[in-house]
């Protein structure tokens, strides 16, 4: 495994079945692997709120025998007086074994692991990618569909600010499957992303009503409109709630479909799913353990 995972592009096939692969095999018998990280530090950095993405490193560290320190947030530590990313991601360096960042600015992980030698975890630089979020979101496809190629999947949400789309569309295009986009005018996918998924060999397929593709796909990848990158309240306003699964969303959907978010979410998905079959968003985030201490576990490895 590499040093630092940056980003969902570089990785190969290879790479990402080798981390799904060893997650299988710690979610069927994680006490083999307590102990495996005694002693190593992770260092949590996180600029912008989270639960799943931090709570789930924590734990994954923790049950391989290992531990945590972390800045805890932006107002409490010394980036309130002013300290540089540069500058905190060298300390930090020099008390932990590895460091997971999360930043609002598109770029940051890359720009840190460039001050450092020991590995870092991109756990989400603004609108850019969330790596290790699209390794569950696999995990979690390939658990329920027991496959990673030949599937429909159908992305839908805010695919221009969605850092969890981008990520997860890099790697989708490692296996053979189709990747449909269901995005409000104004929403779609960047060009940069588009580009670099079409020069990978990758048809991008772009719909503004979901109603259009339902009935062909096997996952509907479901996000949340990211209110916190939009420059302007009143663009924000203008593209919120325009997509909401509810049952009767899902009356001419097929019904093995599996319904995923990478949470959280806002009125994206109605509660009235939630106990359904087609609802598998819960599990996906109690996936991000075992797929987080597969990572951690093969970076940490010496
Ligand atoms: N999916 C995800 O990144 O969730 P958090 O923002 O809670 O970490």
């Amino acid at each position: 495994m590499r040093e630092c995972l940056i980003t969902t592009k570089g990785l190969t096939r290879e790479e990402i079945v080798e981390v799904l692969d060893y997650a299988a095999k710690i979610e069927k018998n994680p006490s083999s692997y307590y102990g495996n990280q005694s002693g190593k530090i992770i260092g949590l950095l996180f600029y912008e709120p989270s639960t799943r993405t931090r709570m789930s490193f924590e734990t994954a560290i923790k049950r391989l025998g290992g531990d945590t320190i972390s800045m805890g947030s932006v107002e409490m530590s010394s980036v309130a007086k002013g300290e540089s990313l540069a500058d905190t991601i060298r300390v930090v360096a020099g008390y932990a074994d590895a460091i997971v960042l999360r930043h609002p600015k598109e770029g940051a992980a890359k720009m840190a692991s460039g001050f450092i030698d020991i590995p870092l975890i991109n756990a989400g630089d603004g609108a850019g990618q969330h790596p290790t979020q699209t390794l569950l979101d696999l995990y979690t496809i390939r658990k329920s569909a027991e496959k990673l190629d030949g599937l429909n999947i159908g992305v839908m949400g805010d695919l221009k600010y969605g850092r969890t789309v981008h990520s997860l569309s890099h790697a989708i295009t490692k296996f053979d499957s189709r990747l449909n986009f269901i995005s409000p005018e104004g929403l779609q996918l960047p060009d940069n992303v588009k580009y670099d998924l079409e020069r990978s060999g990758s048809e991008v397929h772009q719909y503004t009503n979901l109603d259009e593709i339902l009935s062909t796909l096997d996952i509907l990848y479901v996000t949340r409109i990211q209110r916190e990158r939009f420059p302007d309240e009143e663009e924000y306003r203008k593209v919120s709630g325009q997509y909401r699964i509810n049952n009767k969303t899902l009356e001419n959907a097929p019904k093995h479909l599996k319904i995923m978010h990478p949470l959280p979410r806002m009125d994206e998905i109605s509660p009235e799913i939630d106990g359904s079959d087609h609802a598998i968003y819960i599990e996906q985030s109690h996936n991000g353990v075992a797929v987080r201490m597969a990572l951690l576990d093969l970076m940490l490895k010496s």
